[in-house]
């Protein structure tokens, strides 16, 4: 007979077990039985089933319970309830909670294995897309660590939902390029992502930035603006460097979060909004939750999901994927096709301690393709040693000054971006990319 799926039965009624293994097993499904809840939970993963079908009275644990539970613990796997007599209403709060169906007792087999066998089908197609959504993920998170893996199968089963999360990581660990992949595999996908730099806003503008304002609600709001909540609305915010939020600022984000709804400065009307937030940071938050410097209540809403992105020095087994991926992208850039690498490079880029992660490893090969002359890459002269190349220890320092200066330059002209430009002398174009760079510049959306 053939195999229509793997049916998990909760039900704690010898009889009624008994007819409908019977019934569903003619109609070509496995049965396993188990007549509690808290013995469905332990045997779950082993069961490993396509459905459940759950008695909704279940002796200690009930059936909805087991439904929270199964939607944490396997989200493709649908839960059909079986309702006694004037439970309509309770089957409807199971059906908001996620489960598939209900079907009243006495249970009409016919009808049961009709919604068992969509059930199935059900289960079949989720675990398709998610498939399809790790396969997505995987095309742009390079790398053949164990911990990148985690953090793909993790983006995947996530994506799809609407909970917060945080990713954690050192600076260039590719935050922001997990934050996008996530909104690439959500629902929101057709949405906007909106990022804020919390970091290179001035606090006073940062308000305005977030919510948006009306007009004339401070000297030089001439017309109404609306806020990045809004812009993201349908879509996704990815709130980056968070952990420098002002403190001043924490409630009302809270407030939003819990609210799903704006008041945009020097109005009291508020707007709703309906975004998923992805924040990130580089900073310890819990030990700036300890300082007093960021609102625990604020870090618990946050931190939902954390996503821990590891330095590159603690995965070195993903820098040479990452070399092959990012090379002939960086060659097609510069125009200079590169005809070999020499072999002891790998051993030298692997050795790197790259406190700047991938986006450092990603200067230092373009660095190493503008200065090779004859299309093939080598480790630099004097690379490995004590003493830093003078090069790359110049470039070092320079890249520290650049961000500094254009931290402090930001702050100074709120983020005027074309006032900091006449005032600091560096051309538009040059500061966009200083700004790129360093990771200062405001995207607005993709
Ligand atoms: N696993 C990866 N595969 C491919 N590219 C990566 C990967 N990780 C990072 N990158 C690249 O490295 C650069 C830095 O990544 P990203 O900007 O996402 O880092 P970040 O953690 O946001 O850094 P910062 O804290 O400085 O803002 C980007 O160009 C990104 O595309
Ligand atoms: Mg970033």
């Amino acid at each position: 007979m053939s195999h229509q799926g793997r049916v998990f039965l909760v039900e704690d009624e010898p009889a009624a077990v008994r007819v409908t293994q019977l019934a569903l097993e003619r109609a070509g499904f496995e049965v396993v039985a188990c007549e509690d809840a808290s013995s469905a939970l332990r045997r779950f993963d082993e069961v490993h089933p396509d459905v459940v079908l759950a008695d909704y009275l279940l002796p200690g644990l009930s059936g909805l319970e087991l439904l929270r539970y199964v939607i944490r613990r396997a989200p493709d796997v649908p839960v059909v309830l079986i309702t006694g007599h004037g439970s309509e209403k309770l089957a409807v709060e199971a059906l908001k909670l996620g489960a598939y169906s209900y079907l009243p007792k006495p249970l009409d087999f016919e009808e049961l294995a009709l919604v068992l066998r969509r059930a199935v089908e059900l289960k079949r197609l989720r675990e398709e897309s998610r498939q399809a959504r790790l396969a997505s993920v995987t095309e742009e998170l390079v790398g053949r660590s164990q911990a990148l893996a985690q953090v793909r199968q993790l983006i995947a089963d996530i994506a799809p939902t609407e909970v917060t999360v945080l990713i954690l990581g050192e600076t260039g660990t590719g935050k922001e390029l997990v934050a996008r992949a996530i909104h690439r595999a959500s629902r929101r996908a057709r949405g906007r992502f909106v990022a804020v730099n919390c970091a290179a806003i001035p606090e006073t503008l940062l308000e305005a930035e977030l919510f948006g304002y009306v007009k004339g609600a401070f000297t030089g709001a001439e017309a109404r603006r609306e806020g990045k909540f809004v812009a993201a609305s349908g879509g996704t915010l990815f709130l980056d460097e968070v952990g420098e939020l002002p403190l001043s600022l924490q409630p009302k984000l809270l407030r939003a979060l819990e609210e799903k709804e704006v008041t945009p400065l020097g109005s009291d009307r508020p707007v709703a909004v309906d975004v998923r937030l992805v924040a990130a940071t580089n900073r310890d938050l819990e030990a700036l939750v300890k300082e007093g410097r960021f609102r625990p209540d604020l870090y618990f809403r946050l931190n939902v999901v954390p996503i821990h992105l590891p330095p590159l020095r603690e995965r070195r087994e993903d820098i040479e994927p990452l070399v092959q991926y990012l090379l002939p992208r960086i060659a097609a850039r510069h125009g200079k096709p590169i005809r070999d690498v020499q072999p002891e490079l790998y051993a030298w880029l692997s050795a790197q301690d790259w406190p700047g992660n991938v986006r450092e490893l990603e200067n230092t090969l373009e660095r190493l393709v503008v200065l090779s002359s004859d299309g093939v890459l080598r480790v630099p002269a004097g690379g490995g040693g004590l003493l830093h190349p003078f090069y790359e220890e110049k470039e070092r320092v320079l890249a520290a000054f650049e961000k500094e200066y254009l931290r402090q330059a930001l702050q100074m002209v709120q983020g005027n971006l074309a006032e900091l430009s006449r005032r600091s002398g560096i051309s538009p174009r040059h500061l966009y990319n200083l700004l790129r760079k360093h990771g200062l510049h405001q995207e607005k959306s993709e």
